[in-house]
C-alpha cells in the first residue's frame, strides 16, 4: 500500500461523554467489532472515582491502565480506525481538551436517561471551537430514560449544536424492541439478555411495508410510521458536508452493552468519518498528504515503571511518513532526535512500529526533551496551533517542605508542568509560587509524583483566588499603567507570559471595565 492509501484509510476520533454514560463499553464493543480484542472486559475503564483520591497508588494504577489505553487501533472494512482514549475524570479535562487536538472527529455518548450533563457540555464545547464533527449515540435504551424527541431539543440546545437522528428507538426500557435505521433504511430487532453478536436485522425500505406490523406490532409500527414522519419533517436532511464542516450532527441509538445499535453506528462512521485533517501551524497550513513528516506532542505520560525515569510522548503524526530510527528535527529544542522504540499501544500490549502514517498516534520514550505542543519535523520550522492550557480555576501556593531538594523539587515541578498536570505561576509582587489546576484532585498527584518521582516533598497553603487569565493590551502605556496599579495581582507563567490573577468574579469584571483596552485571555492561545 503506498502513503496515499495508507493515509485514505485512517480515521482518527475520541468518544466523549461524562462518567457513567458508557464510553468504556462502547469503545470495547467497537474494538470487538474490529477483531482488536476477543473478549469483553478487556479494556479497563480508566475512570478514576473520587473515593480512589486518598489512595494514591490507586490513582497511579488507574494512570497505568490509560497509558495502555490511551490509543486503540483496530482495521474494520478495510479502515485503520484510531481510537483515542479520553480521561472520564472532570479532574483531568484538560487532558481530554488537548487530546481532542490530535482527533479528526469524534462520537459523544449520552445516557438517555441523564441526558446531557455538565462534562459533555464543556468537551463537545472545545469541539464546537474547531468545527470537529460529531456523532451522538444516544445509550441505555434499554432503560427507561427521555423521551427521543425532549432528548434531542436537550442536545440542540445544551450543546448548541443541530442534531439529524439516523436511527429511530421502537420503544424503550422494557418495552424496547430495537431501533428502525434511516441510514440504511433495515429495522434491527433487540433481544434482550442474548447478548446477541450478530443482530436480528430486517430490511424494510418502505415503512409502510406491512412486515413492519409483524415484527413490532400494531401499536408500535403505528408509533415509528409516525415518528419518522415527524423526524423527516422536522429535521433536515442529512448531508455529509454539513457534519465534516461541524454544522451537523447524526444521532444514533442503542445501548452499548447490549451491544445494540454499535454496528450501525460503526457503519455510518465508517462511511461518514473525515479522513486525516490539515492541521493549522502559525506557520502555514499542514496538509497530510505532504511527503515531508511532522507531528506534535499533545500529550505526556509518566513511566509507570519506577526503574525507568522516561515518559513517553504521544504525537500525532500530522503529515508525511515517521520512520523509526531516522533523525527528526526538534522544532523547540532545535536539534535533531531519532527514536528507535517507538511505540503503538493497545489494550495491554505495546508494540514497536517502524513507520506511522498522518492520523496514527505514536508513543515516544523521553528523558524530558518534550512539552505539550512540541513539533517534530523533517526540518522545517513549524509551530502547532490549537494546543491551548486552560486557565485554572482552583489555586494553592505550594511550598517547598524540604529545603535540601529545592533542586530536585524545580526540576519536578518544571517536567510535571510540561506534562500538563498543573499550572505554575510566580508572583511578581512577593515571588510566591501558586499552583492552578481545573480539579482538585490534580494537587493530590502532583504532590503525589513530586514526592515518589522526584523525592521532593511540598506542601499546599490556601490562596484566595478565582481566576488566572493571561494579559495583553495593544497599548504599551496602558500596559504599563496597568502592571503598576495592580502590582499584587500580576504574576508570570512557566514560559514567562503575563497572568493576571483575579480575586472574585466581581474584581475581574471591574478591571475589566476600568481597562477596557487590556484583554484578558481564558486559554493561553490567543
Ligand atoms: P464510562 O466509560 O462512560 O464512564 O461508562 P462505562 O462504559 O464504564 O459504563 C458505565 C455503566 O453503565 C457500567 O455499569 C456499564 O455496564 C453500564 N452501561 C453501559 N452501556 C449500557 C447500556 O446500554 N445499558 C445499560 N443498562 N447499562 C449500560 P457499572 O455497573 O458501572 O459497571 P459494570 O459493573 O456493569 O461494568
Amino acid at each position: 500500500m503506498d502513503f496515499i492509501e495508507e493515509l485514505r484509510r485512517r480515521r482518527t476520533f475520541g468518544i466523549i461523554s461524562h462518567p457513567d454514560a458508557g464510553k468504556t463499553t462502547l469503545t470495547e464493543k467497537l474494538l470487538l467489532f474490529g477483531g482488536a480484542i476477543q473478549i469483553a472486559g478487556a479494556v479497563k475503564s480508566n475512570k478514576i472515582k473520587r473515593s480512589a483520591t486518598s489512595d494514591f497508588m490507586e490513582i497511579e494504577r488507574q494512570r497505568g491502565i490509560s497509558v495502555a489505553t490511551s490509543v486503540m487501533a483496530f482495521d474494520y472494512k478495510g479502515l485503520k480506525i484510531n481510537i483515542l482514549d479520553t480521561p472520564g475524570h472532570q479532574d483531568f479535562a484538560e487532558d481530554t481538551y488537548r487530546t481532542l487536538t490530535a482527533v479528526d472527529s469524534v462520537i459523544v455518548v449520552i445516557d438517555v436517561a441523564k441526558g446531557v450533563e455538565t462534562q459533555t457540555e464543556k468537551l463537545v464545547e472545545v469541539c464546537r471551537m474547531r468545527n470537529t464533527p460529531i456523532i451522538v449515540f444516544i445509550n441505555k435504551l434499554d432503560r427507561e430514560g427521555k423521551e427521543a424527541f425532549d432528548l434531542l431539543d436537550e442536545v440542540e440546545q445544551k450543546l448548541g449544536i443541530k442534531v439529524r437522528p439516523l436511527s429511530w428507538p421502537i420503544g424503550m426500557g422494557q418495552r424496547f424492541k430495537g431501533v428502525y435505521s434511516m441510514f440504511e433504511q433495515k429495522l434491527v430487532l433487540f433481544r434482550p439478555h442474548s447478548k446477541q453478536e450478530d443482530e436480528d436485522t430486517v430490511e424494510i425500505t418502505d415503512l409502510n411495508d406491512e412486515a413492519l406490523e409483524q415484527h413490532i406490532g400494531a401499536r408500535d409500527a403505528a408509533e415509528l410510521r409516525a415518528e419518522v414522519g415527524m423526524v423527516e419533517g422536522v429535521y433536515p436532511e442529512f448531508r455529509r458536508e454539513a457534519y465534516l464542516n461541524g454544522q451537523l450532527s447524526p444521532v444514533f441509538f442503542g445501548s452499548a452493552v447490549n451491544n445494540f445499535g454499535v454496528r450501525e453506528l460503526l457503519d455510518c462512521f465508517t462511511l461518514i468519518a473525515p479522513e486525516p485533517l490539515a492541521r493549522h501551524t502559525e506557520e502555514r497550513l499542514v496538509e497530510p498528504d505532504e511527503s515531508r513528516f511532522s507531528g506534535f506532542v499533545f500529550k505526556i505520560h509518566a513511566n509507570m515503571d519506577p526503574n525507568h525515569r522516561d515518559r513517553v510522548a504521544f504525537m500525532r503524526v500530522c503529515s508525511g511518513t515517521f520512520e523509526r530510527n531516522k533523525p527528526y528535527l526538534h522544532v523547540r529544542q532545535n536539534r535533531k532526535i531519532k527514536f528507535s522504540n517507538p511505540t503503538s499501544f493497545m489494550a495491554d500490549k505495546k508494540t514497536v512500529v517502524d513507520e506511522a502514517f498522518p492520523g496514527d498516534v505514536v508513543g515516544l520514550y523521553d528523558s524530558g526533551n518534550f512539552k505539550i505542543g512540541d513539533a517534530l519535523t523533517e526540518g522545517e520550522s513549524l509551530h502547532f496551533k490549537g494546543i491551548p492550557s486552560f486557565s485554572p480555576e482552583q489555586f494553592r501556593y505550594v511550598n517547598n517542605a524540604d529545603p535540601l531538594k529545592s533542586k530536585q523539587l524545580a526540576k519536578g515541578l518544571e517536567q510535571l508542568m510540561d506534562e500538563g498536570v498543573a499550572q505554575l505561576f510566580t508572583r511578581d509582587a512577593d515571588g510566591r509560587k501558586i499552583v492552578g489546576t481545573v480539579g482538585a484532585l490534580q494537587f493530590d498527584v502532583l504532590a503525589y509524583r513530586l514526592q515518589h518521582e522526584y523525592g521532593a516533598s511540598v506542601n499546599y497553603e490556601a490562596v484566595n483566588l478565582y481566576k488566572a487569565c493571561w494579559i495583553t493590551c495593544p497599548k504599551e502605556a496602558v500596559m504599563k499603567e496597568f502592571l503598576q496599579r495592580r502590582r499584587r495581582e500580576i504574576a508570570h507563567d512557566k514560559e514567562g507570559q503575563r497572568v493576571f490573577l483575579a480575586e472574585s468574579a466581581w474584581q475581574l469584571k471591574t478591571v475589566q471595565e476600568n481597562f477596557p483596552d487590556m484583554e484578558f485571555h481564558f486559554t493561553s492561545e490567543y
